[in-house]
């Protein structure tokens, strides 16, 4: 198999795989042996975006091609992240803001505000391994673009009166150009945009965003809702009342 096997968590889904390509064997033309590969690809896709795969490093070779074309514009990717933000609209409705200042909402940026698709289409789509060099140069371009459905449901909240909260795995070296780049892409007007410090910079996402929500809550704020592209930007203490998870197939954040 050409599936790069990084650690012992993956060893249920190989065992998935196997079967699968056990089955897809029996159909030797080669339409057949697509369509199942495609299929393979998108339980792949499903397992990464509930979170039953974790800490996997790379898509799968075999898969680039099918993230390639998720992630097209416009394809299925643009349509799940519209339902996503549609969710996020029918929800916020219902939501009673009590008005004092304090009610609000948190966004991650990368693969949330804005899109790296760019940068990726140079990278195999998340099959090459992470380059911190490659990816902070492309941010420092401030070439993201934005992703217009997470901008309109930004500026559908913002115009309800919540609270903005940029909550960031960017560093804080790198404010300036994240601004920047936000203000490039339409996005205006947030309360806080926080990114990690200096004392912060080796912990996991998972651990960092929980700290920062915290400190919003001792605040005061009522975190009503959140929305990102990974599970460690949403889940662990001081979840907001409602998470939303965008699709986000290229890469993984523990
Ligand atoms: C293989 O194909 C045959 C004939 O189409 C079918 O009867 C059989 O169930 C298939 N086996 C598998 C494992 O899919
Ligand atoms: C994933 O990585 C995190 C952080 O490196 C670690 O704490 C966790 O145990 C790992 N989970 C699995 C299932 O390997
Ligand atoms: C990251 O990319 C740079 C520039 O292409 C390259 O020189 C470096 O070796 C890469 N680092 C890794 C760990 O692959
Ligand atoms: C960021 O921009 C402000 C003004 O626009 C400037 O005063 C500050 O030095 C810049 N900081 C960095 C780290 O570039």
């Amino acid at each position: 198999m050409a599936f790069t096997l990084q650690s012992a968590s993956i060893f249920p889904f190989l065992l998935f795989l196997l079967l699968l390509s056990t089955a897809a064997a029996n159909g030797s033309s080669k339409s057949k042996l697509c369509g199942r590969s495609a299929s393979r690809c998108l339980a792949w896709r499903l397992s990464v975006e509930t979170s039953n795969l974790k800490n996997w490093s790379v898509v799968p070779s075999k898969c680039v091609g099918y993230v390639e074309k998720y992630m097209r514009t416009p394809g299925q990717y643009w349509e799940d992240s519209k339902v996503a933000v549609l969710t996020n609209l029918g929800y916020a409705k219902t939501v009673k803001l009590v008005g004092d200042g304090k009610d609000a909402w948190i966004f991650d940026i990368d693969e949330t505000l804005l899109s790296n698709l760019p940068y990726y289409q140079q990278h195999e789509y998340g099959g090459e391994a992470y380059n911190s060099t490659t990816f902070e140069a492309w941010v420092s371009e401030t070439k993201a673009l934005v992703l217009p459905s997470s901008l309109l449901l930004y500026n559908v909240l913002l115009a309800r009166g919540f609270k903005i909260f940029l909550l960031t795995g960017r560093d804080e070296y790198q404010r300036n150009i994240t601004t920047h780049n936000l203000f490039r892409a339409g996005y205006k007007g947030w309360d806080g945009l926080i990114l990690r410090g200096v004392n912060e910079q080796g912990s996991a996402a998972g651990v960092y965003k929980p700290e920062k929500r915290g400190e919003l809550v001792k605040k005061g704020y009522r975190l009503w809702g959140s929305v990102g592209d990974q599970w460690s930007d949403l889940s662990g203490p001081y979840e907001a009342s409602r998470s939303f998870k965008l699709p986000n197939p290229m890469y993984y954040i523990s």
